[in-house]
């Protein structure tokens, strides 16, 4: 019988690729708590892709739309929070996530993040960047503040979604 093990958020954050979502869709089954998909709440707040809100709006408008999802999601409880890559790089989102919540890091090697994103069109930071020196350079200059927010830290190369959620629950 699942149950419920926490009451504050899980928020996983981490680089494109490293598996947040796969592994908080998994995470939210077997601790029966409810799974949100940040990107999949503007898309579906804003009522275009990704690529569209990059396109049409900038950036920084789609970090604004990050940063206020973050809050109002903050407000619930109980809900395993897969956040955008770029989440944890504004450190007041990372005091956001404290206030009521663990912070789960994954991390993967950039020939696996390439692997996982190459056929993925909706990544406008990765358009025209399909290889690991680029990831590796993008990935350096953000560990910094990805490690500085996690509570804990998991890496997912070569291991299936049971053994990370098993990880992090052990961890947590
Ligand atoms: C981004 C990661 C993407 C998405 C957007 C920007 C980033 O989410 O939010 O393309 O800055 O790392 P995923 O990490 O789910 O791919």
């Amino acid at each position: 019988q699942a149950r419920t093990l926490f009451t504050h958020n899980i928020l996983l954050i981490g680089f494109m690729g490293v598996g947040k979502s796969t592994v908080s869709s998994y995470l939210s089954k077997i601790l029966a708590s409810p799974y949100v998909e940040m990107d999949q709440e503007i898309v579906d707040k804003e009522g275009m892709s990704i690529n569209k809100i990059f396109e049409e709006y900038g950036e920084t408008y789609f970090r604004n739309c990050e940063t206020n999802l973050l809050i109002e999601l903050q407000k619930g409880n109980n809900q395993i929070i897969s956040c955008g890559g770029g989440v944890a790089m504004r450190d007041e989102n990372v005091a956001e996530m404290k206030k009521n919540g663990k912070v789960v890091l994954l991390t993967a090697s950039p020939e696996v993040i390439l692997e996982r994103v190459k056929d993925s069109d909706e990544r406008p930071l990765l358009r025209g960047h399909k290889n690991t020196e680029y990831i590796s350079k993008l990935m350096e200059e953000r560990r910094p503040k990805y490690e500085a927010a996690a509570d804990v830290i998991v890496n997912t190369d070569h291991k299936r979604v049971e053994e990370i959620a098993e990880e992090i629950v052990v961890k947590l």
